[in-house]
């Protein structure tokens, strides 16, 4: 159990389940006392930082001597949307080159299952039916698209671009990455969707893009295109991408992140033919690199220099 020591910053943690393997990187460093809700004995007074992902709403008021709060997730709705977020305080989220490109690994590895016809030749193996089929297209012929190109975005064209995939990306401001042709602001969203084959969501999710991928939006995909979401689930409109599945307007559908997560059991995404789900795994935080960041946020705050990556509260991002 952890014990206040007086000349030190006292730093909560607030991991959610499953990520208790963080917990040993993120503790035991001298230059703070480390608190984990839900073990170690704390007064709430006392605390002067919080680490977490998605505390529960209403939690954070409860500390009134916070002076910042440091995300271990690249997205900070989860902060975000709590009513009563302290939003006087500044908010740090994890950009990391591990979960870039473990997410760029991940659309990159999903896209080239559905450009290969792995899944057929999985069900060939299954038959031992020797079953060749060549690429319905060239590579080279196949647009990715990514809605939301920030950080991991730019990361995840660069590797999209190694396989010869073609790249185009859309964000709220236009962006320089190389190789790739940048649609900005809402006046070139269709223009945009017209042109995936494969659209991958990659959006922080802010009131403005809740429910974005709706259905309006999915009839502007061209015909039989596939829908990757690895935002958020609050980006998808969930019956409206059911009846798009279901009326052949998207190919198919890969979803890491739902509106209820853990998806429930009786989902029909569980079980529907044209859908892979996994779950929220697409970026995974990496526990040295996480506990490397809430050293150097802390070590920031009690020297008085500025944060990297500081949060735009009026953005959400
Ligand atoms: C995970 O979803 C993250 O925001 O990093």
């Amino acid at each position: 159990m952890a014990e206040s020591r007086s000349g030190k910053p006292n730093v909560l943690f607030l991991l959610p389940p499953g990520w208790d393997a963080l917990s040993k990187a993120l503790f035991g460093h001298d230059a703070f006392n480390s608190f984990l809700h839900g073990k170690d004995h704390y007064a709430p007074a006392q605390i002067d930082y919080f680490v977490g992902f998605r505390p529960p709403h209403g939690f954070l008021k409860t500390l009134p001597r916070l002076k910042a709060i440091f995300s271990l997730g690249a997205g900070v709705d989860g902060f975000l949307r709590d009513p009563e977020f302290p939003r006087h305080l500044p908010v740090v989220r994890f950009v990391d080159e591990t979960l870039q490109r473990e997410m760029a690994q991940y659309v990159t590895m999903h896209i080239l299952i559905v450009h290969r016809g792995q899944r057929g030749f999985d069900a060939g193996q299954r038959d031992s039916a020797w079953r060749q089929k060549m690429l319905s297209r060239p590579t080279r012929d196949v647009r990715v698209g990514i809605l939301g190109m920030g950080d991991i975005g730019a990361v995840t064209a660069e590797r999209l671009l190694m396989f010869d995939f073609q790249v185009l990306g859309w964000s709220r401001s236009r962006k320089d990455v190389p190789g790739v042709k940048s649609y900005a602001g809402p006046q070139e969203l269709g223009a945009f969707l017209g042109q995936c084959d494969f659209m991958v969501c990659m959006l922080p999710l802010t009131p403005e893009t809740e429910g974005i991928l709706n259905a309006k939006l999915l009839s502007q995909l061209p015909q039989g295109a596939w829908l990757m979401n690895v935002g958020r689930g609050g980006h998808g409109n969930e019956p409206d991408i059911l009846a798009a599945l279901d009326s052949g307007q998207l190919g198919g559908a890969i979803l890491d992140v739902f509106q209820t997560e853990p998806l429930p059991p009786d989902s029909p995404f569980w079980t529907h033919p044209k859908v892979t789900v996994t779950p929220h795994i697409a970026g995974i935080t990496d526990p040295r690199n996480a506990s490397a960041f809430v050293v150097d946020c802390v070590t920031r705050a009690e020297s008085g220099a500025p944060f990297k990556n500081l949060v735009d509260l009026g953005r959400g991002y």
